[in-house]
């Protein structure tokens, strides 16, 4: 077993038995998570909503450390997105205050696990104090080098994109017979990131609900009917798995390989 999964990972455990059928050379470089199916978690339970995204809480950890330990390089979450404002005061109020005592605690477990925190979104729209807290953390594990976790809050893919063109016309220098794919690509918030090579959704809904619209081009998609409070590792090895059945032709013809195969 690799060196990082010692301690975390129980021989003859589900996962040890997932861990072996992993070809830890053709991991996705970029997994990207739409967390769905709080609420659902929590009505099944005739728990009120907020409880569901508490829980939800608990897998963002859960998944955060597998993750670096398991060795991907940028992990994106879906925590808070523009259209969520439009939720029940109460209910935003609690995401809100998750996300802030999550900045609050887990900052120790980033720093000791090596990993950097990033934030993509409109920051101006975020509450005061999750903000200092960001810029807090953000500063803190600037130097990590491990894994960034790029944590989406107050998101929206359209806007980011409509935000990188305002970047672009803002800025003197923009030639516009020199903009490609790549340059566009440095305007958005996720610039300098390799964009993500596996989507992965909960709750079974088969939507990419506005979740980086750019950098999803090519991405592979896993659905997994689990609801976002049950996500543990196992399901991140199950997704990991299929990924490495998956051809990616980039819009190509068959190269021969499969998942992992060098982009044209
Ligand atoms: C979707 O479930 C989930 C969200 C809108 C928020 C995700 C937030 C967390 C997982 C908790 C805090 C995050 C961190 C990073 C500490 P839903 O409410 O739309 O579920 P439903 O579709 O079943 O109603």
């Amino acid at each position: 077993m690799i060196p990082d999964l010692k301690g975390f990972i129980k021989p003859g455990s589900v996962e040890d038995a997932l861990v072996r059928r992993l070809d830890f050379k053709r991991l996705p470089v970029h997994v990207a998570v739409i967390m769905d199916g709080n609420g659902r978690w929590a009505k099944r339970r005739n728990l009120p909503r907020v409880e569901g995204h508490r829980a939800g809480s608990k897998s963002v950890r859960a998944v955060v450390e597998a993750s670096a330990r398991l060795g991907i390089k940028v992990l994106s979450l879906y925590a808070f997105s523009k259209e969520n404002w439009k939720r029940p005061r109460n209910e935003v109020a609690l995401l809100w205050s998750l996300l802030e005592d999550y900045l609050k605690k887990e900052d120790r477990i980033l720093v000791k696990n090596d990993i950097r925190l990033r934030v993509i979104g409109q920051k101006e729209g975020i509450p005061a104090s999750v903000r200092r807290q960001i810029d807090r953390v953000e500063a803190l594990t600037a130097d990590n080098t491990r894994m960034t976790c790029c944590l989406a809050l107050n998101y929206g893919g359209r806007s980011e994109i409509v935000d990188g063109v305002r970047r672009l016309l803002a800025d003197p220098k923009t030639d516009p017979a020199a903009l490609d794919e790549d340059s566009f690509g440095d305007a958005l918030y996720t610039a300098g990131l390799p964009d993500p090579d596996l989507l992965i959704r909960t709750s079974g809904e088969l939507r990419v609900s506005n979740f980086l619209l750019w950098q999803i081009a090519y991405a592979e998609i896993w659905v997994t009917p689990e609801l976002w409070p049950d996500f543990r590792a196992r399901h991140l090895l199950e997704a990991f798995i299929d990924y490495q059945k998956r051809e990616r032709r980039f819009g190509a013809v068959s190269p021969g390989g499969g998942a992992g195969s060098a982009k044209p």
